[in-house]
């Protein structure tokens, strides 16, 4: 979707009213809408047919020509940046064939982070994947361009706003585009060669990829253990933003299971499709990517993403089997379901040994324990360090995507490392605070800096993503399938903008 600004008065396509509850006309501000259908709107505000309820609409058809859709925000007092962003939203959500492909955005007392809100609404909820459709003339996708008057002394730095919007949805609606790309055309490797290819328009990326037998010959034997069962082979995938950059930098770290059929430890076959999702972190992490070049971002950024397939095979590993990882500590594998922490122990640990990380964050559709703790409105937010995990919460609140603090408990570590025969075990002892458990593991595959008593380790925080990466309802951004979420989380972490 093209947003654009004007700071004239004219109205191409169908007027667009944000308006807030309690207003009985509209304000002598709004200007240069055709005098009927002022009128028109006028009565149905006065009438109290439209309330301007947050989220309501209603279009309305000029009887001398001109249509409009108002859109309510809600009271006053709450009408902020997130009441913009979903109403801004709930506009193309709401667009019919009707509303044609013009629309004029007339705002009154909105501010410049309101606006830039309501076109970021816009342009995230402006998608949708119809790749493996047949184009069918009459339900054809109608191509929305939006442009919203504004006055003139706004207009520089709006248009600034929208474009660096822009940047960022590009990257939200990457991860979407991953996500739903069916698991038959979204193998490891398929993801790998995506990601070379992407890196190709930007002179500050670079893509490395760790395929199969460099991945043997390296000892990552957790993204080896889940993936040789699969035709498709594992690999690692690592993406680096202004790699010439000097000192510390901020590294993300993806679970990346392009389907997960819980190998011979087998999902039951309800919604199993649902499990080609499983590599929503990786999505994320490359999503964001995507977000912070073509923004612009000029610091270092490291992600690496653990490519794998979780099929039964004869030659898949077995619920009994020990393997060693990266780390050089054991795991019981005690249940191949549980095979995202074992892809993500060596990309944890590949973070925080070869590179400088400032702060370590995975992305993972870890655990259906973590669907059942937070259903599908807030991710799993876990972290070694208070004040950062603080830090992820805020950034998560101020773009709208929540991120829920969940406890990082001693006992759930000892859970975790009181395998008979190994160091570690990948399941807990019983099915309680599974999500928690799959965190403590996670910590196990976190380095440290500096020596005995002076290690310390390194900043890390992981996010399950299961409830909230694809199946939330009440995400307006979105329509159905991937949600692309956090993407837009991380870019405020790390630009703190
Ligand atoms: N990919 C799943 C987690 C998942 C389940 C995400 C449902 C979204 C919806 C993960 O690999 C898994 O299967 N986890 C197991 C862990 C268990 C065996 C300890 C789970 O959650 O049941
Ligand atoms: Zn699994
Ligand atoms: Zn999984």
């Amino acid at each position: 979707m093209q947003v654009t600004i004007s700071s004239g008065n004219n109205i191409n396509g169908t007027l667009v009213l944000p308006l807030f509850e309690g207003e009985e006309a509209l304000p002598e501000i709004v200007e240069g809408i055709p005098t009927t259908l002022k009128s028109q709107i006028n009565r149905v505000l006065a009438d109290g047919d439209f309330k301007a309820k947050a989220n309501a609409t209603m279009t309305l058809m000029g009887t001398e020509g001109g249509k409009a859709m108002l859109v309510g925000l809600g009271k006053t007092d709450k009408a902020d940046v997130h009441a913009y962003r979903e109403a801004g939203a709930t506009v193309v959500a709401s667009c019919k064939k009707v509303h044609g492909g013009e629309l004029t955005i007339v705002f009154h007392d909105a501010d410049l982070a309101s606006m830039t809100s309501f076109a970021e609404g816009m342009m995230l909820r402006d998608y949708s994947y119809d790749l493996y459709k047949k184009k069918d003339d009459d339900d054809e996708d109608i191509n929305l361009s939006a442009r919203i008057n504004c006055n003139e002394g706004d207009a520089t730095a709006l248009s600034a706003a929208i474009d660096r919007a822009a940047s960022i949805v590009s990257g939200v609606h990457l991860s979407r585009d991953l996500g739903n790309c069916p698991p038959n055309d979204m193998y490891p490797m398929a993801f790998a060669e995506k990601a070379e290819l992407w890196a190709k328009q930007y002179d500050n990326v670079k893509v490395e990829i760790i395929d199969y037998e460099a991945a043997k010959r390296h000892g990552m034997g957790g993204l080896v253990a889940v993936g040789m069962g699969s035709s498709r082979k594992p690999c690692m995938v690592i993406f680096t933003l202004n790699g010439d950059q000097k000192g510390r930098h901020p590294m993300l770290v993806g679970k990346g299971i392009t389907f997960d059929t819980g190998g011979i430890s087998l999902k039951p076959g309800a919604n199993m499709d649902e499990m080609k999702y499983d590599m929503g972190g990786s999505a994320t992490v490359f999503g964001t990517m995507e977000a912070l070049a073509s923004s612009g971002y000029p610091g270092k950024v490291v992600a690496i993403t653990c490519m794998a397939e979780n099929m039964p095979a004869a030659n898949a590993t077995r619920p009994g089997d020990v393997i060693k990882g990266l780390s050089g500590k054991t795991i019981e594998i005690l249940n191949t379901d549980a095979e995202g922490r074992l892809v993500l122990s060596d990309g944890l640990w590949k973070a925080g040994t070869d590179y400088e990380p400032e702060y370590i964050v995975d992305f993972a559709t870890l655990t259906g324990a973590c669907v059942v703790a937070l259903g599908h409105e807030a991710t799993g937010l876990w972290s070694n360090d208070d004040d950062f995990r603080t830090r992820i919460h805020e950034a998560g609140n101020d773009v709208g995507e929540l991120a829920w603090p969940m406890p990082l408990l001693p006992a759930f570590e000892k859970e975790m490392t009181n395998s008979k025969i190994a160091d570690t075990r990948n399941l807990g002892a019983g099915r309680w605070g599974g999500a928690n458990t799959a965190a403590a593991f996670l910590k196990q595959f976190v380095p440290s800096r500096g020596e005995g008593d002076d290690a310390e380790q390194i900043t890390w925080a992981h996010m399950d993503i299961a409830g909230t990466y694809w199946g939330a309802k009440t995400n307006k951004m979105v329509g159905h399938g991937a949600t692309g979420i956090h993407v837009r989380t991380m870019v405020r972490l790390i630009t703190g903008e």
